[in-house]
Protein backbone atom coordinates (compact mmCIF):
# COMPACT_ATOMS: atom_id res chain seq x y z
CA UNK A 1 0.00 0.00 0.00
CA UNK A 2 1.57 3.63 -0.56
CA UNK A 3 0.08 6.71 1.20
CA UNK A 4 -0.48 9.98 -0.15
CA UNK A 5 -2.34 12.28 2.36
CA UNK A 6 -4.81 14.09 1.57
CA UNK A 7 -4.59 17.85 0.77
CA UNK A 8 -8.28 19.25 2.18
CA UNK A 9 -10.53 17.74 4.84
CA UNK A 10 -13.82 17.71 2.97
CA UNK A 11 -16.28 20.92 2.34
CA UNK A 12 -18.34 21.76 5.04
CA UNK A 13 -16.59 18.94 7.65
CA UNK A 14 -18.68 19.52 10.96
CA UNK A 15 -16.03 20.56 13.38
CA UNK A 16 -17.54 20.38 16.30
CA UNK A 17 -17.59 20.01 20.49
CA UNK A 18 -19.80 18.05 22.61
CA UNK A 19 -20.98 18.32 26.19
CA UNK A 20 -23.77 16.27 28.18
CA UNK A 21 -26.49 17.31 30.17
CA UNK A 22 -25.61 16.17 33.33
CA UNK A 23 -22.38 17.24 33.41
CA UNK A 24 -22.90 21.21 32.50
CA UNK A 25 -26.21 22.31 32.89
CA UNK A 26 -27.08 22.45 36.79
CA UNK A 27 -30.45 23.81 37.13
CA UNK A 28 -31.56 20.38 38.79
CA UNK A 29 -34.58 21.25 39.92
CA UNK A 30 -35.21 24.39 38.15
CA UNK A 31 -38.45 24.68 36.06
CA UNK A 32 -40.43 21.77 37.10
CA UNK A 33 -37.43 19.26 36.17
CA UNK A 34 -37.65 15.71 37.90
CA UNK A 35 -35.19 13.80 39.45
CA UNK A 36 -32.65 11.50 37.37
CA UNK A 37 -30.97 8.71 38.70
CA UNK A 38 -27.56 10.70 38.61
CA UNK A 39 -29.57 13.26 40.74
CA UNK A 40 -29.85 10.80 43.29
CA UNK A 41 -27.01 8.55 42.84
CA UNK A 42 -24.65 11.89 43.39
CA UNK A 43 -25.94 13.00 46.50
CA UNK A 44 -25.94 9.28 48.23
CA UNK A 45 -22.95 9.64 50.34
CA UNK A 46 -19.56 7.84 49.31
CA UNK A 47 -20.43 7.22 45.49
CA UNK A 48 -18.86 10.12 43.63
CA UNK A 49 -15.29 11.82 44.36
CA UNK A 50 -15.44 14.15 47.39
CA UNK A 51 -19.70 14.08 47.13
CA UNK A 52 -19.58 16.10 43.85
CA UNK A 53 -22.89 16.16 41.70
CA UNK A 54 -24.18 17.69 38.96
CA UNK A 55 -26.58 20.18 40.96
CA UNK A 56 -25.09 23.47 39.63
CA UNK A 57 -22.42 21.48 37.29
CA UNK A 58 -21.23 24.82 35.68
CA UNK A 59 -24.72 25.87 35.66
CA UNK A 60 -25.02 26.39 31.70
CA UNK A 61 -28.71 26.26 32.51
CA UNK A 62 -28.39 30.10 33.30
CA UNK A 63 -25.77 30.53 30.97
CA UNK A 64 -26.85 29.11 28.03
CA UNK A 65 -26.58 32.55 26.19
CA UNK A 66 -22.74 33.21 27.47
CA UNK A 67 -21.74 29.88 26.04
CA UNK A 68 -23.24 30.09 22.75
CA UNK A 69 -21.61 33.22 22.57
CA UNK A 70 -18.57 31.57 22.89
CA UNK A 71 -18.83 29.00 20.25
CA UNK A 72 -19.68 31.30 17.72
CA UNK A 73 -16.64 33.18 18.72
CA UNK A 74 -14.52 30.01 18.32
CA UNK A 75 -16.50 29.20 14.75
CA UNK A 76 -17.71 26.05 15.93
CA UNK A 77 -19.71 24.48 13.15
CA UNK A 78 -21.52 21.72 15.36
CA UNK A 79 -22.21 21.55 19.02
CA UNK A 80 -23.14 18.42 20.45
CA UNK A 81 -25.68 18.23 23.84
CA UNK A 82 -27.79 15.76 25.16
CA UNK A 83 -31.28 16.27 26.55
CA UNK A 84 -32.16 15.83 30.34
CA UNK A 85 -35.24 13.60 29.86
CA UNK A 86 -36.24 14.08 33.08
CA UNK A 87 -36.47 17.99 32.38
CA UNK A 88 -38.57 17.30 29.28
CA UNK A 89 -41.06 14.78 31.29
CA UNK A 90 -40.35 15.05 34.81
CA UNK A 91 -41.81 11.69 35.47
CA UNK A 92 -40.49 9.67 32.70
CA UNK A 93 -43.52 9.37 30.57
CA UNK A 94 -46.32 11.71 32.08
CA UNK A 95 -46.97 15.05 30.59
CA UNK A 96 -44.32 17.15 29.10
CA UNK A 97 -43.26 19.80 30.65
CA UNK A 98 -43.11 22.93 28.52
CA UNK A 99 -40.56 25.08 30.53
CA UNK A 100 -38.03 22.53 30.14
CA UNK A 101 -38.40 21.63 26.64
CA UNK A 102 -38.32 25.56 25.97
CA UNK A 103 -34.73 25.32 27.64
CA UNK A 104 -33.53 23.18 24.43
CA UNK A 105 -35.66 25.06 22.32
CA UNK A 106 -33.96 27.93 23.08
CA UNK A 107 -30.75 26.35 22.67
CA UNK A 108 -31.09 25.03 19.27
CA UNK A 109 -32.10 28.59 18.13
CA UNK A 110 -29.37 30.11 19.43
CA UNK A 111 -26.94 27.66 17.56
CA UNK A 112 -29.07 27.74 14.50
CA UNK A 113 -28.88 31.79 14.74
CA UNK A 114 -24.99 31.19 14.43
CA UNK A 115 -24.63 28.48 12.11
CA UNK A 116 -23.92 26.21 14.42
CA UNK A 117 -25.36 22.43 13.90
CA UNK A 118 -26.94 21.16 16.19
CA UNK A 119 -25.87 17.29 17.67
CA UNK A 120 -28.52 16.37 19.86
CA UNK A 121 -28.09 13.33 22.15
CA UNK A 122 -31.34 11.80 23.67
CA UNK A 123 -29.66 9.64 26.51
CA UNK A 124 -26.83 10.46 28.17
CA UNK A 125 -26.98 8.08 31.49
CA UNK A 126 -29.77 10.17 33.07
CA UNK A 127 -32.90 8.13 33.32
CA UNK A 128 -35.61 9.64 35.09
CA UNK A 129 -35.37 8.61 38.69
CA UNK A 130 -39.05 7.74 38.69
CA UNK A 131 -38.34 5.10 36.01
CA UNK A 132 -35.90 3.96 37.90
CA UNK A 133 -39.23 3.44 41.21
CA UNK A 134 -41.63 2.18 38.70
CA UNK A 135 -40.20 0.02 36.37
CA UNK A 136 -36.62 -0.98 37.72
CA UNK A 137 -35.42 1.01 34.56
CA UNK A 138 -33.64 -0.26 31.94
CA UNK A 139 -34.16 -3.98 33.47
CA UNK A 140 -37.95 -3.66 32.49
CA UNK A 141 -38.92 -3.78 29.31
CA UNK A 142 -41.64 -1.29 30.01
CA UNK A 143 -39.31 1.59 30.02
CA UNK A 144 -39.15 0.83 25.98
CA UNK A 145 -42.88 2.91 25.46
CA UNK A 146 -41.64 5.75 28.02
CA UNK A 147 -38.44 6.21 25.80
CA UNK A 148 -40.55 6.11 22.42
CA UNK A 149 -42.47 8.38 23.92
CA UNK A 150 -40.11 10.93 25.07
CA UNK A 151 -38.37 10.66 21.46
CA UNK A 152 -41.51 11.50 19.59
CA UNK A 153 -41.74 14.52 21.83
CA UNK A 154 -38.46 15.91 20.86
CA UNK A 155 -38.68 14.54 17.31
CA UNK A 156 -41.80 16.50 16.95
CA UNK A 157 -40.45 19.68 18.40
CA UNK A 158 -36.88 19.61 16.86
CA UNK A 159 -37.46 17.74 13.30
CA UNK A 160 -37.01 21.33 11.47
CA UNK A 161 -33.95 22.21 13.34
CA UNK A 162 -31.90 19.18 13.99
CA UNK A 163 -30.49 17.05 11.50
CA UNK A 164 -28.26 15.10 13.44
CA UNK A 165 -29.05 12.89 16.98
CA UNK A 166 -27.64 10.47 19.12
CA UNK A 167 -29.38 8.18 20.65
CA UNK A 168 -27.42 6.34 23.70
CA UNK A 169 -24.31 7.70 24.75
CA UNK A 170 -21.49 5.10 25.60
CA UNK A 171 -24.36 2.03 26.33
CA UNK A 172 -21.40 0.16 26.51
CA UNK A 173 -19.71 2.60 29.59
CA UNK A 174 -22.86 2.78 31.27
CA UNK A 175 -24.26 -0.92 31.49
CA UNK A 176 -20.64 -1.90 32.28
CA UNK A 177 -20.69 0.70 35.09
CA UNK A 178 -24.29 0.34 36.32
CA UNK A 179 -24.87 -3.05 36.44
CA UNK A 180 -21.45 -4.61 36.65
CA UNK A 181 -19.23 -2.59 38.69
CA UNK A 182 -21.74 -0.53 40.44
CA UNK A 183 -20.08 2.64 40.81
CA UNK A 184 -22.61 4.52 38.23
CA UNK A 185 -26.53 3.95 38.95
CA UNK A 186 -28.21 2.08 39.62
CA UNK A 187 -25.06 0.46 41.47
CA UNK A 188 -25.94 -3.15 40.12
CA UNK A 189 -22.90 -6.04 40.70
CA UNK A 190 -24.88 -8.13 38.57
CA UNK A 191 -23.53 -9.69 35.01
CA UNK A 192 -26.58 -11.66 33.73
CA UNK A 193 -28.62 -8.24 34.64
CA UNK A 194 -26.05 -6.28 33.02
CA UNK A 195 -26.77 -8.56 29.73
CA UNK A 196 -30.30 -8.59 30.06
CA UNK A 197 -30.72 -4.31 30.61
CA UNK A 198 -28.13 -3.91 27.46
CA UNK A 199 -30.66 -6.36 25.22
CA UNK A 200 -33.54 -4.07 26.57
CA UNK A 201 -31.87 -0.67 25.97
CA UNK A 202 -30.99 -2.26 22.38
CA UNK A 203 -34.69 -2.77 21.86
CA UNK A 204 -35.30 0.80 23.02
CA UNK A 205 -32.25 2.07 20.32
CA UNK A 206 -33.86 0.39 17.54
CA UNK A 207 -37.27 1.60 18.30
CA UNK A 208 -35.75 5.15 18.36
CA UNK A 209 -34.65 4.62 15.37
CA UNK A 210 -37.20 3.21 13.51
CA UNK A 211 -39.85 6.44 14.82
CA UNK A 212 -36.91 8.65 13.52
CA UNK A 213 -37.00 7.32 9.92
CA UNK A 214 -40.73 7.80 10.02
CA UNK A 215 -40.81 11.31 11.71
CA UNK A 216 -37.70 12.67 10.39
CA UNK A 217 -36.99 11.08 7.10
CA UNK A 218 -34.53 13.67 6.44
CA UNK A 219 -32.56 13.71 9.52
CA UNK A 220 -29.56 11.27 10.47
CA UNK A 221 -29.57 8.98 13.74
CA UNK A 222 -27.22 7.00 15.35
CA UNK A 223 -26.08 5.57 18.50
CA UNK A 224 -22.60 6.87 20.01
CA UNK A 225 -19.97 3.91 21.34
CA UNK A 226 -16.99 3.89 23.37
CA UNK A 227 -15.13 2.47 21.07
CA UNK A 228 -11.20 1.26 20.97
CA UNK A 229 -9.41 -0.75 18.89
CA UNK A 230 -8.11 -3.86 20.63
CA UNK A 231 -4.23 -4.99 20.65
CA UNK A 232 -2.93 -8.28 21.53
CA UNK A 233 0.21 -7.61 23.96
CA UNK A 234 2.50 -10.38 22.12
CA UNK A 235 2.31 -12.01 18.94
CA UNK A 236 1.55 -15.14 20.83
CA UNK A 237 -1.44 -17.25 19.39
CA UNK A 238 -3.05 -17.25 22.77
CA UNK A 239 -2.81 -13.60 22.86
CA UNK A 240 -3.82 -13.03 19.08
CA UNK A 241 -6.89 -15.43 20.32
CA UNK A 242 -7.52 -12.79 23.34
CA UNK A 243 -7.44 -9.95 21.52
CA UNK A 244 -10.29 -11.46 19.13
CA UNK A 245 -12.63 -12.16 22.02
CA UNK A 246 -12.14 -8.93 24.28
CA UNK A 247 -12.76 -7.54 20.55
CA UNK A 248 -16.09 -9.11 20.88
CA UNK A 249 -17.14 -8.60 24.28
CA UNK A 250 -15.98 -4.74 24.28
CA UNK A 251 -16.85 -3.83 20.74
CA UNK A 252 -18.60 -6.40 18.32
CA UNK A 253 -21.43 -7.17 20.95
CA UNK A 254 -22.70 -4.12 20.50
CA UNK A 255 -21.73 -2.44 17.11
CA UNK A 256 -22.96 -5.94 15.35
CA UNK A 257 -26.06 -5.55 17.16
CA UNK A 258 -26.21 -1.62 15.96
CA UNK A 259 -25.17 -2.00 12.38
CA UNK A 260 -26.32 -5.70 11.09
CA UNK A 261 -29.35 -6.10 13.72
CA UNK A 262 -27.55 -9.11 15.29
CA UNK A 263 -25.03 -10.46 18.80
CA UNK A 264 -21.70 -11.65 17.62
CA UNK A 265 -22.31 -15.36 16.97
CA UNK A 266 -19.14 -16.48 19.47
CA UNK A 267 -19.85 -14.52 21.96
CA UNK A 268 -23.61 -14.82 21.99
CA UNK A 269 -22.38 -19.07 22.21
CA UNK A 270 -20.23 -18.58 24.74
CA UNK A 271 -22.44 -16.36 26.65
CA UNK A 272 -25.50 -19.03 26.00
CA UNK A 273 -23.15 -21.67 27.77
CA UNK A 274 -22.35 -19.61 30.47
CA UNK A 275 -26.61 -18.77 30.75
CA UNK A 276 -25.81 -15.13 30.49
CA UNK A 277 -27.39 -14.64 27.38
CA UNK A 278 -30.45 -12.60 27.50
CA UNK A 279 -33.73 -13.66 26.59
CA UNK A 280 -34.05 -12.38 22.97
CA UNK A 281 -37.28 -13.84 21.02
CA UNK A 282 -37.92 -13.85 17.65
CA UNK A 283 -39.97 -10.26 17.65
CA UNK A 284 -36.90 -8.85 19.00
CA UNK A 285 -34.37 -10.22 16.57
CA UNK A 286 -37.00 -9.00 13.80
CA UNK A 287 -36.83 -5.36 15.67
CA UNK A 288 -33.32 -5.36 15.70
CA UNK A 289 -32.51 -6.46 12.05
CA UNK A 290 -34.72 -3.54 10.96
CA UNK A 291 -33.39 -0.76 12.73
CA UNK A 292 -30.48 0.45 10.87
CA UNK A 293 -28.69 3.61 12.31
CA UNK A 294 -27.34 6.58 9.17
CA UNK A 295 -24.21 6.99 10.90
CA UNK A 296 -21.93 5.87 13.33
CA UNK A 297 -21.09 8.04 16.37
CA UNK A 298 -17.94 7.06 17.26
CA UNK A 299 -16.20 8.23 21.29
CA UNK A 300 -12.53 7.66 20.98
CA UNK A 301 -9.91 8.17 24.15
CA UNK A 302 -7.94 4.95 24.01
CA UNK A 303 -7.90 1.16 22.43
CA UNK A 304 -7.20 -1.60 24.69
CA UNK A 305 -4.39 -4.08 25.04
CA UNK A 306 -5.14 -7.72 26.23
CA UNK A 307 -3.40 -11.10 27.12
CA UNK A 308 -4.10 -14.37 27.70
CA UNK A 309 -6.06 -14.53 30.71
CA UNK A 310 -3.88 -16.73 33.05
CA UNK A 311 -5.95 -15.24 36.20
CA UNK A 312 -2.87 -14.09 38.13
CA UNK A 313 -4.75 -12.00 39.29
CA UNK A 314 -8.14 -12.22 40.42
CA UNK A 315 -11.08 -9.64 39.09
CA UNK A 316 -13.31 -8.46 41.65
CA UNK A 317 -15.87 -5.73 41.17
CA UNK A 318 -14.53 -3.18 43.88
CA UNK A 319 -11.00 -2.84 40.95
CA UNK A 320 -12.91 -0.90 38.49
CA UNK A 321 -12.26 2.32 40.50
CA UNK A 322 -11.29 4.74 37.59
CA UNK A 323 -14.36 4.76 34.95
CA UNK A 324 -12.45 4.57 31.67
CA UNK A 325 -14.43 4.50 28.15
CA UNK A 326 -13.38 1.81 25.93
CA UNK A 327 -11.54 -0.59 28.43
CA UNK A 328 -11.73 -3.70 27.41
CA UNK A 329 -11.26 -4.94 31.44
CA UNK A 330 -14.63 -3.63 31.67
CA UNK A 331 -16.39 -6.09 30.17
CA UNK A 332 -13.93 -8.80 31.41
CA UNK A 333 -15.51 -12.21 32.80
CA UNK A 334 -15.44 -12.14 36.23
CA UNK A 335 -12.97 -13.93 37.56
CA UNK A 336 -15.07 -17.27 38.68
CA UNK A 337 -16.55 -17.53 35.49
CA UNK A 338 -13.32 -16.89 33.87
CA UNK A 339 -11.92 -20.02 35.56
CA UNK A 340 -14.93 -21.82 33.42
CA UNK A 341 -13.79 -23.10 29.58
CA UNK A 342 -17.16 -22.10 28.72
CA UNK A 343 -15.88 -18.34 28.89
CA UNK A 344 -13.60 -16.68 26.53
CA UNK A 345 -10.44 -15.23 29.22
CA UNK A 346 -8.37 -12.21 28.86
CA UNK A 347 -6.65 -9.97 30.79
CA UNK A 348 -6.28 -6.14 30.44
CA UNK A 349 -2.54 -4.66 30.51
CA UNK A 350 -0.88 -1.63 29.85
CA UNK A 351 0.53 -1.06 27.18
CA UNK A 352 4.56 -0.29 26.69
CA UNK A 353 4.92 1.66 24.02
CA UNK A 354 2.08 4.09 24.69
CA UNK A 355 2.52 7.41 26.97
CA UNK A 356 -0.44 8.22 29.68
CA UNK A 357 -2.71 10.85 30.66
CA UNK A 358 -2.81 12.04 34.40
CA UNK A 359 -5.81 9.64 34.81
CA UNK A 360 -3.78 6.53 33.39
CA UNK A 361 -5.52 6.64 29.96
CA UNK A 362 -3.44 5.63 27.15
CA UNK A 363 -2.47 7.94 24.32
CA UNK A 364 -3.19 6.45 21.45
CA UNK A 365 -3.92 8.38 18.17
CA UNK A 366 -2.52 5.77 15.98
CA UNK A 367 -5.38 3.76 17.69
CA UNK A 368 -7.66 6.30 16.54
CA UNK A 369 -6.91 5.52 12.54
CA UNK A 370 -6.58 2.05 13.22
CA UNK A 371 -10.24 1.52 14.53
CA UNK A 372 -11.82 4.07 12.18
CA UNK A 373 -10.94 1.62 9.67
CA UNK A 374 -11.52 -1.04 11.74
CA UNK A 375 -14.67 -0.12 12.13
CA UNK A 376 -15.77 1.39 8.68
CA UNK A 377 -14.19 -1.76 6.94
CA UNK A 378 -16.80 -3.89 8.52
CA UNK A 379 -20.01 -1.78 8.36
CA UNK A 380 -19.24 0.79 5.78
CA UNK A 381 -21.43 3.52 7.54
CA UNK A 382 -20.34 7.28 7.46
CA UNK A 383 -19.05 7.77 10.82
CA UNK A 384 -18.91 10.92 13.02
CA UNK A 385 -16.29 11.35 16.09
CA UNK A 386 -18.96 12.22 18.50
CA UNK A 387 -16.22 12.17 21.42
CA UNK A 388 -12.11 12.94 22.02
CA UNK A 389 -10.51 14.99 24.06
CA UNK A 390 -7.97 15.16 26.87
CA UNK A 391 -8.37 14.91 30.94
CA UNK A 392 -6.08 17.40 32.38
CA UNK A 393 -5.32 19.37 35.95
CA UNK A 394 -5.18 22.63 34.10
CA UNK A 395 -4.15 25.56 36.11
CA UNK A 396 -5.13 28.95 35.52
CA UNK A 397 -1.81 31.91 35.62
CA UNK A 398 -2.45 35.24 35.69
CA UNK A 399 -5.82 34.74 33.95
CA UNK A 400 -4.68 32.66 31.44
CA UNK A 401 -4.36 28.55 30.89
CA UNK A 402 -1.94 27.65 29.08
CA UNK A 403 -3.12 23.89 27.96
CA UNK A 404 -0.66 23.15 24.73
CA UNK A 405 -0.54 20.00 26.47
CA UNK A 406 -4.23 19.90 25.05
CA UNK A 407 -3.39 21.02 21.82
CA UNK A 408 -0.56 18.78 21.19
CA UNK A 409 -3.06 15.81 22.15
CA UNK A 410 -5.80 17.30 19.65
CA UNK A 411 -3.34 17.96 17.13
CA UNK A 412 -1.75 14.12 16.62
CA UNK A 413 -5.58 12.71 17.00
CA UNK A 414 -6.79 15.18 14.10
CA UNK A 415 -3.75 14.09 11.82
CA UNK A 416 -4.65 10.52 12.51
CA UNK A 417 -8.25 11.23 11.60
CA UNK A 418 -7.30 12.80 8.27
CA UNK A 419 -5.38 9.99 8.02
CA UNK A 420 -8.11 7.73 7.64
CA UNK A 421 -10.28 9.81 5.92
CA UNK A 422 -7.52 9.64 3.32
CA UNK A 423 -7.73 6.10 2.92
CA UNK A 424 -11.55 6.44 2.49
CA UNK A 425 -13.17 6.37 5.76
CA UNK A 426 -16.10 8.50 5.18
CA UNK A 427 -16.65 11.01 8.00
CA UNK A 428 -19.19 13.33 9.07
CA UNK A 429 -17.85 15.63 11.41
CA UNK A 430 -15.01 15.53 14.73
CA UNK A 431 -16.48 17.09 18.07
CA UNK A 432 -14.28 17.61 20.59
CA UNK A 433 -14.82 16.49 24.13
CA UNK A 434 -15.34 18.82 25.66
CA UNK A 435 -16.67 22.69 24.81
CA UNK A 436 -16.67 23.79 28.36
CA UNK A 437 -14.99 22.16 31.21
CA UNK A 438 -17.67 20.37 33.25
CA UNK A 439 -18.49 17.72 35.85
CA UNK A 440 -15.98 14.38 34.82
CA UNK A 441 -18.90 11.68 36.93
CA UNK A 442 -16.67 10.51 39.18
CA UNK A 443 -13.71 11.86 39.19
CA UNK A 444 -15.40 15.77 39.95
CA UNK A 445 -14.61 18.83 38.55
CA UNK A 446 -10.39 18.63 38.67
CA UNK A 447 -10.48 16.47 35.44
CA UNK A 448 -10.42 19.05 32.61
CA UNK A 449 -11.58 18.82 29.17
CA UNK A 450 -13.03 22.05 28.04
CA UNK A 451 -11.75 24.47 25.77
CA UNK A 452 -13.05 27.37 27.80
CA UNK A 453 -11.67 27.00 31.22
CA UNK A 454 -14.80 27.44 34.02
CA UNK A 455 -13.75 28.79 37.39
CA UNK A 456 -15.44 26.00 39.58
CA UNK A 457 -13.35 23.18 42.07
CA UNK A 458 -14.83 19.84 43.69
CA UNK A 459 -15.49 22.88 46.81
CA UNK A 460 -18.00 24.54 44.83
CA UNK A 461 -18.78 27.14 42.16
CA UNK A 462 -17.02 29.76 42.58
CA UNK A 463 -17.93 32.78 40.41
CA UNK A 464 -18.11 30.16 37.13
CA UNK A 465 -16.33 32.69 34.94
CA UNK A 466 -15.77 31.40 31.11
CA UNK A 467 -12.20 31.99 30.30
CA UNK A 468 -11.23 30.63 26.89
CA UNK A 469 -7.68 28.24 26.86
CA UNK A 470 -5.03 28.20 24.46
CA UNK A 471 -6.72 25.51 23.04
CA UNK A 472 -9.73 27.72 22.36
CA UNK A 473 -7.87 29.65 20.01
CA UNK A 474 -5.98 26.82 18.37
CA UNK A 475 -8.98 25.54 17.30
CA UNK A 476 -10.81 28.50 15.97
CA UNK A 477 -7.95 28.69 13.63
CA UNK A 478 -8.06 24.99 12.68
CA UNK A 479 -11.64 25.60 11.73
CA UNK A 480 -10.96 28.49 10.01
CA UNK A 481 -9.18 27.24 7.99
CA UNK A 482 -10.68 23.43 7.52
CA UNK A 483 -7.89 22.02 9.20
CA UNK A 484 -5.55 22.99 6.46
CA UNK A 485 -2.54 22.74 9.53
CA UNK A 486 -2.99 19.50 10.28
C1 LIG B 1 -17.29 9.60 27.73
C2 LIG B 1 -18.59 10.15 28.20
O1 LIG B 1 -19.53 10.16 27.20
C3 LIG B 1 -18.48 11.51 28.84
O2 LIG B 1 -19.65 11.76 29.51
C4 LIG B 1 -17.25 11.54 29.70
O3 LIG B 1 -17.17 12.67 30.50
C5 LIG B 1 -16.04 11.41 28.82
N1 LIG B 1 -16.09 10.12 28.19
C6 LIG B 1 -14.71 11.54 29.53
O4 LIG B 1 -14.60 10.63 30.55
Amino acid sequence: MYYKQLDDFPKNFLWGAASAAYQIEGGFDADGKGPSIWDVYAHQPGNTFKGTTGDVAIDHYHHMAEDVALMAKMGLKAYRFSVAWSRVIPDGDGAVNEAGLDFYRRLIKALKQNDIEPVLTLYHWDLPQALQDKYNGWESRQVIPAFEKYCRTLFEAFKDDVKYWVTFNEQNVFTGMGYRWGNHPPKVQDTKRMFAANHIINLANATAINLFHQLVPDGMIGPSFGYGPVYPLTGAPEDVLAAVNADDFNNNWWLDVYCRGEYPYFERKALTRAELMPEVTAADDALLKSAKPDFLGINYYHGGTVQQNRLEKPVKAGDAKEFSATDPYLMQPKAEQAQSPEVPMFNAVSNPYLAKTAWGWEIDPVGFRVGLRQVYEKYRLPLFVTENGLGALDELKDGEIDDSYRIDYLQDHLKTMKEAITDGVDMIGYCAWSFTDLLSWLNGYKKRYGFVYVDRDDDGPKDLKRIPKKSFYWYRDIIKQNGAQI
